[in-house]
Parts: structure tokens; sequence; C-alpha cells
């Protein structure tokens, strides 16, 4: 096949940027919104491999989720459909005895139906298990049944985790609060660890700036760091007095460290890019060779590609960028990942 089609999500608000990043990949796609601003179809002028294999090595900033649409099938939005689908999955049996099977399901938010999304994975769930010999999971699948339900037409298909760019459904990470926690921003770092594929643990000795009132700081602490919390704004109580902790309650234009006292260096200030990437860029002497810098960057006037461009120019060279993306928990950001290098 010449062509195929996915459907993409972004946040809310993001996926045009998204879009234009894929334009970049294949000129000739196009694009119809399932979900306005957030879902949508791609069809591409490619091979379902081809476009898998770009996105995957030039992974797009705003691109949050992708699943391919291998079928379609028509949809009364009554139980029949679930019969139908039972039936489908019934005839293609796609997978090999002892793989693990998520069924993500989603609909379009507007239309009703006689069944909800968590409905579609109940009623293959026992097919999958006990007709097919497959185990069905949540997270940590092998493979994925991505079901997306719209007025009318019901788009499946089959991929892993990793060709969806992630394993949550439509990319939604959906972290559980717990009581003590002291920032929802805490989430944005969980992901970034997730997303990256960073082990904070492996880190000795973390720089926070912007640390109030210290969701990262927590985490970095539970991961058994020693943690450096920079910030003008109070730390909340229960940080106080941790063995592992040092606050500077500080401007970070006011701090001074050793040089390569940090292996990580995070940052989450609400602040202009251009003035944090100067700020950050003054403290990287203190960011030892080969450590690691996660940098939440505001997309103030939107434009976030100059925004990304110009924030880099102030980083680099000591720092080079491993990846950029827009995290899940991201909302006027993006994230980035890099680490500081050799210098020549
Ligand atoms: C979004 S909050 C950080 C949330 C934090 N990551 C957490 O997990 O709880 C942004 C913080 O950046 C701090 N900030 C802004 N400008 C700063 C500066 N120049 N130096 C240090 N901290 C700054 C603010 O005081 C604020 O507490």
């Amino acid at each position: 096949m010449t062509s195929s089609r996915f459907i993409g999500s972004a946040n809310f608000g993001f996926a045009q940027y998204a879009q234009e990043e894929i334009r970049r990949l294949f000129p000739g796609v196009k694009f119809r919104y399932l979900e306005a601003g957030e879902v949508f179809l791609i069809d591409a002028p490619a091979p379902a491999e081809e476009v898998t294999a770009a996105l995957l090595e030039h992974e797009p900033i705003f691109l949050r989720h992708i699943q391919p649409v291998q079928h379609e099938l028509p949809l009364g939005k009554t139980a029949d459909d679930l019969m139908r689908l039972i039936q489908f999955m019934q005839e293609l049996r796609p997978f090999a005895a002892g793989e693990k099977v998520a069924v993500q399901a989603r609909k379009v938010k507007e239309v009703k139906f006689a069944y909800t999304p968590f409905g579609v994975k109940d009623a293959l769930d026992p097919i999958l298990e006990q007709e097919q010999s497959v185990e069905p999971v949540v997270r940590g699948a092998d493979k994925i049944i991505s079901v997306y339900l719209t007025d009318g037409t019901c788009y499946f298909g089959i991929s892993t985790p990793y060709e969806n760019l992630s394993d949550w459904n439509g990319g939604m990470v959906r972290y559980r609060k717990e009581e003590e926690q002291v920032s929802r921003a805490k989430f944005k770092l969980l992901e970034a660890e997730e997303r990256f594929h960073l082990d904070l643990s492996q880190f000795r000795s973390a720089l926070d700036i912007g640390a109030a009132p210290g969701g990262w700081t927590s985490l970095l602490l539970e991961r058994d760091l020693q943690v450096t919390a920079v910030d003008p704004g109070a730390l909340h109580p229960s940080l106080s007095g941790h063995p592992n902790l040092t606050i500077l309650q500080k401007n970070a234009g006011d701090v001074v460290f050793a040089e390569g006292a940090f292996d990580l260096l995070v940052c989450d200030m609400s602040w202009s890019p251009k003035q944090m990437s100067k700020l950050v860029a003054e403290l990287l002497p203190a960011l030892e060779t080969g450590g690691v810098a996660v940098i939440t960057v505001k997309l103030m006037h939107k434009k976030p590609f100059q925004t990304v461009r110009e924030t880099l120019e102030n980083l680099e060279p000591q720092l080079v960028l491993l990846k950029a993306k827009q995290l899940f928990h991201n909302r006027e950001e993006l994230t980035l990942y890099l680490m500081k290098e050799e210098e020549l």
C-alpha cells in the first residue's frame, strides 16, 4: 500500500503544531479533526511502516500519541456494535498465544453511545483470554488494540506501545494522586522519567531550580538523591529537615556552586524562556560532564518552535538536546531533556 491512515493526538490546542511537524516529514499528508484541536486523522502518502519509522526517528514534539488505522467498522452506537467487534476479533485472531494485549478504547466527546469505551475492553478481554490464549492487561502490553469510536465509524488498529509513542490510552498519562503529594507538578517529572527512559535513581546529586513548593524535589528525594532546592518561595513544610535536602531560599541568579557539584539539573521555573535559559546557562558549570538536565519551557506567546530554538541557543553548546517533548502534564509548556557534553 502506498498510503496509510493513523490517528494522532496532541494536548488540546497544540494539534496544529503536531500536524506541522508531521507535514515536514510527509509534505503530501492530509489531516481531518476528530476532536477539535486535539485528535485528528492522518492520511499519509506512504506505507504505514515508513510513516511509523519516520515518526520514531524524528519524533514530533507535539505528537503525544499515534495509533494505526488498519480497519474501519460501521457503528450504530447501540450494544450491537460490541457484538460486531467481538465477531471481528474472532475472525482476525492476530496474536500469538501468551502475548500481553491491552485494549485501549476512546470515543469522541460529544457523541453518545449505548456503551462506554471501557465496555469495549470488557467485551473483548474475555474473547482474547478464553478463545485466543492471550493475557489481557492494562499496562505493560506487548501489543495494543486501539479502538477510536466516532459518530458512525470505529477506527481499529493493532500496534506496539513503542509504535504508539506511549503505552497510555491516547497518551493520556494518569498517575494516582498521593495523599501527601506536595504539588501536581510532581507528575511532570514522573512523566519525563517515563517518557525519556530516565532512571532518576541513578543520579547522585540534583540541583532543582524553581523548586517550590517541592513536588520535583520530593520525587528526587524519593529516588534517594542529594537535592539542592533553589527558590525565593518556600518549600512545603513536610520537606523541611530532610537529611538529603539543602534549601536555598533565593533567586537562582544569586546562587553559586562548585564546578561539577551536580550530575542532574532540573528546572521548572514558570518564567520567560529567554530569562530562564540565561539563568540556567550561568549555572551549568555546576553540572558535571555527562550530567543530565530536565527543563520545562513555557510557551508564552505560542510560536513554540521559535521558543525552542531560542532556548537552545542559550543552552548550547554546553548542553545537547536529547529530546524535546510536550508531555501530557505540560500545559502551555514543553519539556527538554538534555545532556552536558565534554568540552572540546
Ligand atoms: C511551577 S513552580 C515549580 C513547581 C515545582 N517544580 C514543584 O514540583 O512543586 C515555579 C517556581 O519557580 C520559581 N521561580 C521563578 N523565578 C525564579 C528564579 N529567578 N529563581 C528561582 N526560582 C524561581 C517560583 O518561585 C516558583 O516557585
